[in-house]
Parts: structure tokens; sequence; C-alpha cells
């Protein structure tokens, strides 16, 4: 095909990937249709300077909504050759899409791409009920198969050092007043577009709770509601740390929650032990894994959920540009 993508195909394939997860759901993405190829770029207004001052959730983000980006152009029959970061005088254009030579979609790119208008983060108690193996096979093959390691914690011993380690990193960062600041600025108690509802924002911690929750303003626990005891928590990392490799764990945390998704298991994301560089290393060394940590996940049953809003896809659209 050589033809490029048209404007109907670039704004059907955004509104697909702004459903992508984000922190603090700031949403830090632009889409433009560039010589007929998508190009999908950081927006720098929504930067978090004191919660992500290296960029490095932000382009975790982006990774994902390019992804998201992927199956939706390949499941309308016009798959994309991509290309990361493709200006280096521009390291702001995270990635540029360009039709590829027409196939059918297979069989998991459609399954994936259905699981993403359901997909959100669960910051509920879980059910005790553990995760299948095949379930659990299927998130690793999902890392896997975007270039990236899923590593499970298994066991009380591991849970709880991994445990350790997330507290600690949540204290450092708690103890950061810009960054509780920043953080507040994004809750949201009435509806609003972006930022996180209060509603999703999990209960309220309690002194007992194995893993930090970071704290969006939930609501009061029911007694006796606490968290399952032993979590399945997974760590998922890249072979090296550049920020192309961030984009690439990006693409391989959504393939990750959108395999969970697709299995019917829940998902909420916990990244405080990836924020501080000590516990990032603390974590890795704990792993005894080459390469870096990139989003730490806890995995199980839920109870049903919603999935939190988006701004419409025009307000992330650039139209036209002519370079
Ligand atoms: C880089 C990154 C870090 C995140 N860290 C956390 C976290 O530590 N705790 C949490 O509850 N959610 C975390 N999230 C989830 C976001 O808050 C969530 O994706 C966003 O609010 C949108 O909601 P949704 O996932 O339900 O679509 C993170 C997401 C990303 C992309």
């Amino acid at each position: 095909m050589t033809t490029g993508y048209t404007v109907d195909q670039l704004r059907k394939a955004a509104a697909d990937a702004v459903r992508a997860p984000s922190l603090h759901n700031t949403q830090p993405w632009r889409f433009r249709l560039v010589d007929g190829g998508i190009e999908l770029a950081v927006d720098p207004r929504r930067r978090l300077p004191a919660s992500d001052p290296s960029g490095w959730g932000t382009r975790i983000a982006c990774g994902a909504a390019l992804c998201n980006l992927r199956l939706a152009l390949a499941t309308a029959g016009t798959p994309a050759t991509v290309r990361l970061r493709p200006y280096p005088g521009d390291p702001d254009v995270v990635a540029r899409l360009v039709p590829d030579v027409p196939r059918r979609p297979t069989p998991a790119e459609q399954s994936l791409h259905r699981a993403i208008a359901r997909r959100f983060s669960n910051r509920a108690p879980f059910w005790p009920d553990p995760v299948p193996a095949d379930a659990r096979w299927r998130l690793v093959e999902a890392a896997r198969a975007e270039q990236c390691w899923l590593e499970l914690v298994i066991g009380t011993t591991a849970v709880n050092a991994f445990a350790e380690i997330a507290r600690s990193a949540h204290r450092v960062l708690e103890r950061d007043s810009a960054y509780v600041t920043e953080r507040t600025r994004w809750i949201r108690s009435e509806p609003s577009p972006d930022g996180v509802p209060a509603a999703a924002g999990g209960p309220q911690s309690e002194p007992q709770d194995l893993l930090p929750q970071r704290g969006f303003g939930g609501r009061n626990r029911a007694p006796g509601r606490d968290f399952e005891p032993e979590p399945l928590v997974a760590v998922l990392g890249s072979t090296g740390n550049t920020a192309t490799d961030q984009i690439v764990a990006g693409q391989a945390l959504q393939r990750v929650l959108l395999t969970a998704t697709d299995a019917g298991l829940a998902v909420s994301m916990l990244s405080q032990p990836i924020e501080v560089p000590g516990a990032r290393e603390a974590l890795r060394l704990s792993l005894g894994r080459f390469g870096t940590p990139q989003m730490v996940m806890r995995i199980g049953y839920g109870q049903p959920g919603r999935t939190t809003p988006r701004r419409p896809v025009d307000a992330v659209l650039d139209l036209p540009v002519v370079r």
C-alpha cells in the first residue's frame, strides 16, 4: 500500500489510543497526520514535573497509546510499520506509523483490540482466588511478544520482600510536598475528562495493608473488607532504559493489561518502586534479572468497575500538518 492514512483512519485509531492508561490520567499525547503517516507525540503541557521529572511516565503512557494505535489500525485491515522516535531533532515525536501491506487481522489482534474499551485500573480488593497457570503464562508471553519481560513475584517471602521495597518508596515520595500537591491537583471529585475520579481511587489505605496505595482520595472501607492476603504481583521490565526502551515497555505494558482484561482479570498499577531510583535498583536486584523494571502490577479477580473518562478525540488531534 503506497497511499497514506486518511484523517478518518487517524481519528478512529486515536479514539482507541486515548483509552491507554497514563500517570494520574494526564493523557500526555497528541496525534497528527504528516505526509500520510500517523504521528504520536508527547504533549509537553501535560508533563508532571514533580511526579515524573525524567519523563519516564509520559513515555510509558505514550507507548501504551501506541500499542492501541497499532491494534486499531491492524484490526481495520490497515496495519502499520512503526518507527520509534523517528526525528532525532524532535524527541517528543514518539512514533511514526505508515501503512504496511494490508492483511486480515489475527485472532489475537482482534481479542486484544476488543479489550481496549473494557480495560480499567481496578484499585479495589480482589477475590482471594489464585490466577491460574495458563493465564499467568499468557501474561508472560504478552510481555515477551513486545520485547520485554514479566516476572511474577511468587510466594509469601518474595511478596513480603517486594512489599517492603514498595512501602519504603511510597514513604520517600509522600515526604515530597511538590509530589503530593501535584497528585492532589489531578484528583477529581466532579465529572472531568481527565484526572483520577475519586470514586476510581480505591478504598482508603489502612495500616494492615501489604501494598501501598497511591492516595487518590478513595472511599472509606467497609469493616473487614481487606485486600487479598497474597496478591499476584508482576514486574514488567525492559532490556535497557533509554527513552526508546521506555516506549517499548509502554507497549508491552498495554499488551499485558489487554491480555489480562481478555482473560477476565483485574489489574492495578503500582509505580512507586519504579519512581524512586534506589527502590528500582533494589527491586531489580531482588528479581535477579538483567534490564530495568518499568512497572509493577497487582493482578487478580476483581469486582466489576468502571472505565475512567478521556478527553474527546478531537482535543488530541493536530490537523492538518504540512512538513
Ligand atoms: C506510568 C504510569 C504509572 C502509574 N502509577 C500508578 C500508581 O502508582 N498507582 C495507581 O493506582 N495507578 C497508577 N497508574 C494508573 C493510572 O492512574 C491510570 O491509568 C489512569 O488514572 C487512567 O485510569 P484507567 O487505567 O482506569 O484507564 C499508572 C499509570 C501509568 C501509565
